[in-house]
């Protein structure tokens, strides 16, 4: 029987998590490119939500498609999993990047989290701002609260490259027109991406890969805990700060249990302990293809990785039952 034990999760569930990504990402991919991001969301959801009802796991629903009254299925508190088995936490969207999937545009996700009960940040649905490098860094090499130009010449002297080969990936978003003013007036290079900045934050681990060195901006305080939680699994250094400036959302989050509104979150403060990770391209992007519809097969490309292990999985698939999707 699988457990929860000192070490961590049992290993077992790591592989398992794929088959969760896998289903919910060719049930997106589906309807990729077809300007119905709520279908397309919809079918993500049931898949994921039927494939995590056959894990092993007393799972419940921590980050999920909203509170119940908002989301009919994968709501904050839904309890999944088979019924026995270790008690965990589970982080999940089923289809990030809604729009990028229905424009059928780069790096559209299905993503979940897993980790002991307890040990992700219950974050409510609200903005978060938002600082990631990848893995090789000095510790605290950036910081939230300094100012962009600081953090961005602080990682280039630590890449030891010139600012000007520094590139950002910054959500196109109005909130940001000052930030990228300052990111420019440093001679460094912007990504500007429409949609998904879970991607955009995981790809800050492989920079030769993917061009992207630093991750900067205010995004979904859900997609934050997910970003978290993958890269207390392949390294990096993250930080964020929700964005509680209602009283009805500073209430919001002390229901949740959280009593300082403005606290800047580590990276392990939203993700402890040992943390599953698993994401399965939607669309084609950066680090992961998107599913492909062959006539005999459907391929899908996962990556599955594990904090206490610090293991990372790249995971090509080749389905040939294609009535189970
Ligand atoms: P959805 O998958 O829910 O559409 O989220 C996409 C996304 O771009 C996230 O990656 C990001 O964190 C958030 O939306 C940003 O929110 P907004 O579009 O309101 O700026």
């Amino acid at each position: 029987m699988l457990k929860a034990t000192q070490a961590g999760l049992d290993r077992i569930l790591t592989l398992e998590l794929v088959r969760v990504t896998e289903r919910a990402a060719v049930a997106a991919a589906r309807l990729r490119g077809r300007g119905d991001e709520k279908a397309a969301d919809q079918v993500a959801v049931d898949a994921m939500r039927s494939e995590l009802n056959r894990l092993p796991i007393r799972g419940t629903v921590v980050i999920g498609e909203g509170e119940r009254d908002e989301a009919p299925m994968l709501y904050i508190g839904e309890e999944v999993g088979a019924g026995e088995g270790p008690e965990v936490d589970i982080a999940l969207d089923p289809l990030e990047g809604t729009t990028i999937c229905a424009k059928n545009l780069p790096n559209s996700l299905a993503v979940i989290a897993i980790a002991e009960r307890g040990s992700l940040l219950y974050a409510p649905d609200v903005y978060m701002e938002k600082i990631a490098v990848g893995p090789g860094y000095p510790e605290g090499i950036v910081d939230l609260d300094a100012p962009a130009v600081e953090n961005i010449e602080a990682l280039a002297k630590a890449k030891g490259v010139p600012v000007s080969e520094i590139t950002a990936c910054i959500l196109d978003r109005p909130r940001h027109a000052r930030l990228i003013e300052e990111v420019r007036g440093t001679g460094a290079a912007i990504r500007l991406i429409g949609d998904g900045d879970v991607a955009g934050v995981i790809h800050t681990t492989d920079p030769d890969e993917t061009g992207i060195d630093i991750y900067l901006g205010i995004g979904g305080a859900p997609e934050g805990v997910l970003a978290a939680a993958a890269l207390r699994c392949i390294g990096g250094q993250m930080q964020g700060r929700l964005q509680l400036n209602t009283e009805e959302k500073v209430a919001r989050a002390a229901k949740m249990g959280i009593a300082d509104p403005n606290k800047v979150y580590r990276m392990d403060e939203m993700a402890r302990g040992d943390v599953l990770f698993a994401a399965t391209g939607v669309t084609d992007g950066n680090l992961l293809s998107g599913v492909k519809f062959g006539r005999e097969q459907i391929s899908t490309h996962t990556i599955v990785m594990r904090s206490s292990s610090q293991t990372v999985r790249e995971i090509i698939a080749r389905h040939q039952d294609l009535d189970k999707f």
